[in-house]
């Protein structure tokens, strides 16, 4: 399958038409952006790092009945994945206190939640991703009520998959992000990536942040932290 037009491009990631309207290509940059954008750099190799997890994680999902846009990968950098409408919404599922949550709350980083918290954020730049509740969704007209509860039920679904999955890794899953999309067909299906990019993993000993927060947090050790979780998730040795 051949690139054609770049479609869009993401901080971290192009996406591209294909010779077939219903199926795009999805290339993973090096790039890293936090604090929507404001902080700029590089993480070298997170481009083949990321599409990996991303391959590996979303053909999990797909095989414990999960829908998602994921048709195969291509090449170290790229996936083919099914073209959908992207809901405008960050679903972040959130099992110990971290970032945004520890600072909203008052919570003490690193604090088990009692129960999982299941947040939604609307994607809009301009606006720097605000948090938003059912109401505003509705009122925005961004989900229906049935989406947001399919939403709300796929995401909680994936956290015990990946928290499962992680936890016998030695990963604790802290928190991470998802974005769905819509098929012509009105199917809501996962899209995006599943990433040390988009989700918080700590050694479940010694507490070490291996993802995208020794970045965002200049903690040193980020390519690292990248290869460590390839090996683990797939367990495979890092080239
Ligand atoms: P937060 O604590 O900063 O709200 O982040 C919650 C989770 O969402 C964390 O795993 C990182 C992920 N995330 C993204 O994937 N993209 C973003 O733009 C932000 C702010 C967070
Ligand atoms: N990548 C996001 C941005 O630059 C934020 C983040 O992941 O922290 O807005």
């Amino acid at each position: 399958m051949e690139k054609l037009a770049m479609l869009y491009e993401g901080k971290a990631k192009q996406m591209f038409k294909t010779a077939r309207k219903e199926e795009l290509i999805v290339h993973f940059k090096d790039d890293a952006t936090a604090f929507n954008g404001e902080k700029k750099g590089q993480i070298v190799d997170k481009g083949i790092i990321n599409n990996k997890i991303t391959n590996f994680f979303l053909k999990m999902l797909n095989q414990a009945g999960i829908p998602t846009h994921l048709i195969k990968e291509l090449a170290a950098r790229e996936t083919l994945v099914k073209a959908v409408e992207i809901i405008p919404l960050e679903v972040v599922v959130r099992n110990t206190a971290a970032g945004s949550l520890a600072k909203r709350l008052g919570l003490p980083e690193g604090t088990k939640l009692e129960r999982t918290v299941i947040e939604f954020y609307y994607k809009n730049d301009e606006l720097g991703d605000p948090l938003i509740n059912q109401s505003h969704i509705e009122l925005l007209e961004l989900a229906t009520p049935a989406e947001i509860a399919t939403l709300t039920k796929l995401a909680s679904k994936i956290n015990q998959i990946l928290s499962t999955f992680l936890a016998a890794r030695q990963v604790d899953l802290i928190d991470f992000k998802l974005e769905f999309g819509k098929t012509s067909a009105g199917e809501i299906i996962l899209a995006d990536e599943i990433t040390p990019d988009t989700c918080r993993f700590w050694d479940i000993e010694s507490r070490e942040k291996l993802d995208k927060d020794r970045f965002r947090r200049d903690l040193g050790g980020v390519e690292a932290a990248y290869r460590e979780m390839y090996k683990r998730i797939t367990g495979q040795k890092w080239q």
